[in-house]
């Protein structure tokens, strides 16, 4: 396939960069961006450790095509340290212990940036939906759901 020119905001900085548009978002971040902390698990849709948000929602990075972010904004586990600083989220997450096999917590911390983007102060039911696309099969997910909980919390209190 062909190679076009790709224009996106990514974590919050203008970029641009030739690639084939049919191949995955994932692969793009990785692959040309450098940005490891996106993982690939199943690759096709069913686990969640690819999740980034676009245009501020949630999605399984290794099904949208690269082509598809053309004049939109991508935002990665990176921007959340991009200062320096550690996210509330990430906060709460290492004090729950909700950093559990380490692989799939960056999608799931990517899902609870999402969902306290479009709901700062959710139930307990809203976060078990905003997670269920991320799965999980060493540990379970209540200290997952705890560290969002306890990051609305942070949120909102500042
Ligand atoms: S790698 Fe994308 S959903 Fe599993
Ligand atoms: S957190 Fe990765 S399998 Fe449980």
């Amino acid at each position: 396939m062909e190679k076009e020119l790709i224009k996106f905001m990514l974590n919050g900085e203008p970029v641009e960069v030739y690639n084939d548009p049919a191949s995955s978002l994932l692969h793009l971040l990785r692959e040309k961006f450098s940005l490891t902390g996106t993982k690939e698990g199943c690759g096709e849709g069913e686990c969640g450790a690819c999740t980034v948000l676009l245009d501020d929602l949630a999605v399984n990075s290794c099904l949208i095509p690269a082509g598809k972010v053309n004049g939109r904004s991508v935002e990665t586990i990176e921007a959340l340290s991009k200062d320096g600083g550690v996210d509330p989220i990430q906060e709460a997450f290492v004090e729950k212990g909700a950093v559990q096999c380490g692989f799939c917590t960056p999608g799931m911390v990517m899902s609870a940036r999402a969902l306290l983007k479009q709901n700062p102060d959710p139930d307990p039911e809203e976060i078990k939906m905003a997670i269920s696309g991320n799965l999980c099969r060493c540990t379970g997910y209540k200290q997952i759901e705890a560290a969002i909980l306890l990051a609305a919390g942070k949120i909102n209190s500042k």
